[in-house]
């Protein structure tokens, strides 16, 4: 049976109320400190073309980390399976930002989704295309069919400004020989890419492609073979959402891709792709009302992958 969407994404809008007082908006990035913790808005983009939304499903945010799996996805489909030399494949348990594990496993981070894998990342981008950051920027604009998606080079520059850590992750990987460009090119690139903003319904349809095995649904451009798909969303599954991914994945059952400006991407393959945004993170840097709004929805709907 289809489940109505539309009532459903109304249900969950009036359930997360009192959760939107709770989550801390990320401070770390002074620009997007600015951004009131009160805003949430969901959309679902169904394979076959239904869109449902609610609360702030048109309005803009920053994707942050959910740029990532952009990144991941180019990386992936033009340089194939050697990218796994530079980057691993495993659950970090670790803060997404954390130099700790990167130096005792000598320079190789654990995922593409933490910071380190994600620099080693727009490192190998760097390599490939003249500049990382515009070729991020015009898979973006290709996979959500929006030709106006773009930076916000507010964010971008005061992320810039503060990215005292990413400057340490990313120098510790050049002495363990695993970044090619330099260090300052590829984070200025990176930061621009994390600034990327979408609203709910575009980053649900941006998604979409990943639900439906790497073919865009309108118009079936092949992005990813399906056997990269299904990888993908096995990554999401397993490092989506940092050291919380077991906690979402108990809760929530879906692979998904959360960033600090308070967005979560979340696929159902075969079937639909939802995105949620609100800016009160949780302790993991995820978002406290768009988890919560997200594990409502799997049980609302019946659909998780479990
Ligand atoms: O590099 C950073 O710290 C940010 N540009 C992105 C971090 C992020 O979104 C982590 N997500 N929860």
């Amino acid at each position: 049976m289809t489940p109505d969407y539309s009532a459903i994404l109304n249900t969950i809008y009036a359930e997360i109320q009192p959760l939107l007082s709770e989550g801390e908006v990320a401070s770390y990035i002074p620009q997007l400190s600015t951004i009131s913790p009160q805003h949430f808005g969901m959309a679902v983009y169904c394979l076959d073309g239904r869109t449902f939304a609610v609360g702030d499903a048109h309005q803009k945010f920053s994707l942050q980390s959910i740029t990532k799996l952009f990144a991941l996805a180019l990386a992936f489909s033009r340089e194939g399976d050697s990218i796994w030399t530079r980057v691993g494949r495993e659950p970090s348990g670790n803060p997404f930002n954390s130099l700790v594990q990167l130096e005792y496993e000598r320079g190789k981070p654990r995922n593409p989704f933490i910071n380190a894998g994600a620099l080693v990342i727009s490192d190998i981008l760097s390599t490939r295309f003249v500049q990382s950051d515009i070729a991020v920027l015009q898979f973006a604009r290709m996979i959500a069919d929006e030709p106006n998606i773009d930076f916000d080079t507010t964010v971008a520059q005061s992320e810039h400004e503060t990215a005292h850590r990413n400057y340490a992750i990313a120098h510790l990987m050049k002495d363990f020989g695993n970044f090619h460009n330099p260090v300052r090119t590829v984070i200025e690139s990176y930061c621009r890419q994390c600034s990327i903003t979408m609203t709910c319904a575009e980053l649900a349809k941006a998604g979409s492609f990943l639900a439906q095995h790497g073919s865009i649904p309108w118009n079936g451009t092949q992005i990813l073979d399906a056997s990269s798909a299904k990888r993908m969303n096995a990554l999401m599954l397993t490092c989506g959402t940092y050291d919380a991914a077991g906690d979402f994945a108990y809760r929530v059952g879906l692979p998904a891709k959360s960033g600090v400006g308070g967005g979560i991407l979340a696929l159902v393959p075969g079937d639909l792709a939802v995105a949620v945004w609100s800016p009160g993170l949780d302790t993991t840097g995820n978002s406290l009302a768009g988890t919560y709004a997200l594990e409502r929805f799997t049980t609302l709907t019946a659909r998780s992958i479990f």
